[in-house]
């Protein structure tokens, strides 16, 4: 038996131990212990939070059409994007960048049609970058949704005062002169900005800067990109996310957070941001479609690495932070595939298939078991980029499977992590050997108990015998995903290949039973 959670959350650990490699017979049932007598960290629901880049058709098409759209839309805002991101109960959305951040400047996205500048958009396509979605219409869309803003600041080709007065311009008291602005664009009362990036990737696209240097200059921003909204303090008041990792590399972890241990009254960070995404190598190459089993279980190897990935960067941060007060947000993550074949490699579009929501279900399992430190997490991207929730055409959109799951996972949005441990039995395919299945369980805010459960493996079933320490219970109910094969998706035509269905365990031995067919996701209350 591994113990997951005290384990630190190690899936890559069991991966790398030996008694993993038995393999397991389809009948053999995979014993899974809850321990609700031991609860752990909150599990914050920015985990589930979002990325939202103007990259390709991300923000132009996915979210933006304009009023006069014949899309259904309110002030320019799709309706079903909307409706659908608000069932998913978005805690954050980062924008508007992403490399576009350090090259974005917010008066050109704000007031009449006519003061709009048009643009280059020199990281994504070269397109044309109308900038008819700027402040406004971002603080209308989070708005429209029922989120929190998380606005990345340009630090990379923008200047300390104009990120200033940007968040001057959201925030100031409608008497002052920046107030009176926001005023006149429609906005009179204050915006609430919850969170604010210091850049990013300023070790690559923000300004190839060493970590001293970023630190340095980021430092002034810190201390003067000021939030005058009055109702922001105390648990309210704005959180500053400076750049930190690129995957494993230790070098702004270690440089930012020795600073931040040094720092004074002047200045303070309240997280550290961490970007890695499963690729499988570089330019990314593995098809969205189409692809075999081989491919599959490559891709899911690659993406456990997010473990042993997280588990070296809070080490580093404990050395500066035992307390845990600056938390690390993974706000960029995700599978990163091949473009779709006859699409501008530039706009990073891609289909998302049950592999993918496997890929997303394992990572939210990851966070949730790091979530002592990894307090915010942002999926790359919401809508027509990379991972998507959604994909759009024209007036047509559809969810996709790695939507289902942030969907199955709402429980354990604030909920409270429980202690599973489990003998994960292991799936090889070819040279690849992987853990059979992953469990996570919570209590969420209402006293319920969650048990989230993925069987990685796509040919073989697995029975699942779930007891609960100092519990006996009636039986789970909730839902499951999974699909044909593991590359199936949901097209405008077929949108519903992959969908969530109710499904159910059976009491046994006053704990559960659950039969897991092949690559899926089940997402179950405990009836106790
Ligand atoms: O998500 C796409 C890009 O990936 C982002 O703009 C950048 O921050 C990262 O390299």
């Amino acid at each position: 038996m591994f113990d997951l959670v005290r384990a630190g959350a190690a899936l890559s650990l069991v991966l790398a131990s030996a008694p993993m490699a038995h393999a397991q017979g389809a009948s053999a049932p995979v014993v899974v212990t809850v321990d609700p007598s031991r609860p752990g960290s909150k599990i914050d629901r920015n985990i589930f939070g979002q990325f939202a880049e103007h990259l390709g058709t991300g923000i132009y098409g996915g979210v933006w059409v304009g009023a006069d759209s014949r899309i259904p839309n309110v002030r320019g805002i799709r309706k079903d994007v909307v409706a659908a991101l608000r069932a998913i109960r978005v805690p954050n959305v980062r924008w508007p960048g992403g490399c576009f951040a350090d090259e974005y400047h917010w008066r050109h996205g704000i007031g009449p049609a006519k003061d709009r500048r048009v643009t280059i958009n020199s990281n994504w396509g070269g397109s044309t970058e109308p900038n008819s979605f700027g402040t406004d219409e971002f603080m209308d869309f989070v708005d429209q949704i029922g989120s929190e803003a998380y606005v990345s600041v340009n630090l990379g080709s923008g200047t300390v005062a104009e990120a200033a007065e940007w968040i001057e311009y959201m925030t100031a008291d409608p008497a002052t002169t920046a107030g009176k602005e926001r005023a006149k664009n429609g906005r009179k009362a204050p915006y609430k900005v919850k969170y604010l990036g210091l850049g990013n990737e300023s070790w690559a696209c923000g300004g190839a800067m060493t970590p001293e240097h970023y630190t340095d200059v980021m430092k002034p921003f810190a201390r003067f990109v000021r939030n005058y909204n009055p109702a922001q303090t105390g648990d309210e008041a704005m959180q500053r996310i400076a750049v930190g990792p690129s995957d494993d590399d230790p070098a702004y972890t270690e440089g930012v957070m020795k600073a931040w241990k040094a720092h004074d009254w002047s200045w303070n960070i309240e997280g550290l941001s961490l970007h890695h995404y499963t690729t499988g190598g570089w330019p990314p190459s593995y098809a969205s479609t189409n692809f075999d089993e081989a491919a599959y279980a490559r891709l899911v190897k690659t993406t456990l690495e997010m473990d042993a990935i997280v588990t070296k960067h809070s080490a580093i941060m404990d050395k500066y932070d035992p307390e845990k007060k600056v938390a690390l947000a993974v706000d960029e993550w995700g599978v990163w595939l091949a473009p779709t074949p006859g699409t501008n490699p530039g706009f990073l579009q891609q289909q998302n298939s049950m592999r993918d929501a496997i890929i997303a279900a394992l990572n939210l399992n990851i966070f949730a078991r790091h979530a002592d430190r990894v307090r915010m997490t942002n999926i790359a991207q919401m809508a027509n980029v990379l991972q998507a929730m959604i994909l759009t055409d024209g007036d047509k959109m559809v969810l996709t499977p790695t939507y289902h799951v942030f969907k199955m996972y709402l429980p354990f949005q604030d909920a409270t992590l429980i202690p599973v441990r489990f003998d994960a039995g292991s799936y090889a395919q070819g040279d690849v050997r992987l853990p059979r299945v992953d469990a996570v369980a919570a209590r969420d805010k209402a006293g319920k108990l969650w048990l989230a459960l993925t069987n990685l493996d796509p040919n073989r079933p697995a029975r699942i015998s779930a007891s609960f320490a100092g519990m006996q219970v009636r039986g789970a109910r909730g839902e499951l995903l999974t699909a044909p094969r593991v590359d199936s998706n949901n097209s405008f035509d077929a949108p519903n290949t992959v969908a969530p269905r109710p499904f159910s365990g059976q009491a046994a031995k006053g704990g559960v039973q659950v039969d897991l067919p092949g690559k899926s996701v089940a997402v179950l209350q405990i009836d106790g």
